[in-house]
């Protein structure tokens, strides 16, 4: 067994399992989430990769009046430095971007959310999507400018999604994978006072206290980024 870990900042670790002999190669991140929170997860990834996503946790732990929207965000680039170079706080304003963020730093990108009604619903594992989310080109910086973008059709999957899976990795390249967690109370929990003002507590979403792991497994990878053969570093 050659396990290796390594403890990153931040409660977040990363694991890596080797296994030599054995095609697939998994990586696997642990999140502790206790309030409205986003994540950040940088990868050089093979293509077909499927990344999966499951929340565990202790049900007492957890309100019973709380929704949850899991969004996420999935965004290749030819650029090794706009996924490894870029710090957290400006890859969060990039989720949901559709552009380039320089003319020629081209990549794909893909998104999507799960929405759960309870807590139990949220750690009960299942299905999400009955298909991948489709994947398209990042357009041209420039394209918001009323000009109207030949944006290709989005690509689409023939495999369906397993238990946990999201979304899969379309070409070997770098990817950024962000995620938010956005706790929200219900809008009519039936135990709420009738004609009582609705309570826009918005900061005060109410206990919770749960791990998102969120584990990317793959056909092989490369031993570290350096090996990557396409790594392009933009200017
Ligand atoms: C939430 O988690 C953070 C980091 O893991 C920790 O510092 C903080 O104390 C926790 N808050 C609560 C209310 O448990
Ligand atoms: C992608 O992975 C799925 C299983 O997860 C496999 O059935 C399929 O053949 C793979 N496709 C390619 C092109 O490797
Ligand atoms: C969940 O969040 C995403 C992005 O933050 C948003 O686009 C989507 O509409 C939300 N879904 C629900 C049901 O609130
Ligand atoms: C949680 O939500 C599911 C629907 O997603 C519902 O069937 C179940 O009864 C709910 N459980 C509780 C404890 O509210
Ligand atoms: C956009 O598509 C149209 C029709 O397919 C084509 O005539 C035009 O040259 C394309 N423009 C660009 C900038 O690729």
């Amino acid at each position: 067994m050659t396990d290796v870990t390594v403890f990153l900042s931040c409660s977040l670790f990363f694991i890596s399992i080797l296994r030599p002999g054995i095609g697939a190669e998994v990586s696997l991140w642990n999140v502790d989430i206790n309030s409205s929170q986003n994540a950040v997860f940088r990868k050089t990834l093979y293509a077909n990769t499927t990344i999966f996503m499951r929340f565990q946790g202790d049900l007492a732990l957890c309100d019973s009046n709380l929704a949850f929207n899991i969004s996420w965000y999935l965004r290749s680039s030819v650029c090794y430095n706009e996924v490894f170079n870029t710090p957290d706080n400006k890859a969060l304003t990039m989720f949901g971007l559709d552009h380039m963020l320089k003319e020629d730093w081209n990549g794909f990108y893909s998104q999507g959310y799960m929405y759960f009604d309870n807590c139990s619903a949220l750690f009960l594992p299942k299905v999400y999507y009955t298909d991948f989310s489709t994947y398209q080109p990042l357009i041209s910086p420039q394209s918001e400018e009323g000009r109207p973008s030949n944006q290709s059709a989005p690509q689409g999957w023939l495999e369906k999604p397993d238990i946990g899976a999201v979304a899969k990795a379309w070409f070997d390249s770098p990817y950024l994978f962000i995620v938010k967690v956005q706790p929200q109370q219900r809008g009519d929990a039936s135990g709420g006072r009738p004609g009582a003002e609705e309570e826009e507590t918005n900061d005060v979403p109410g206990n919770l206290a749960f791990i998102m792991t969120v584990e990317m497994k793959g056909p092989r990878e490369y031993s570290s980024p350096a090996d990557w053969p396409l790594m392009m570093v933009c200017f």
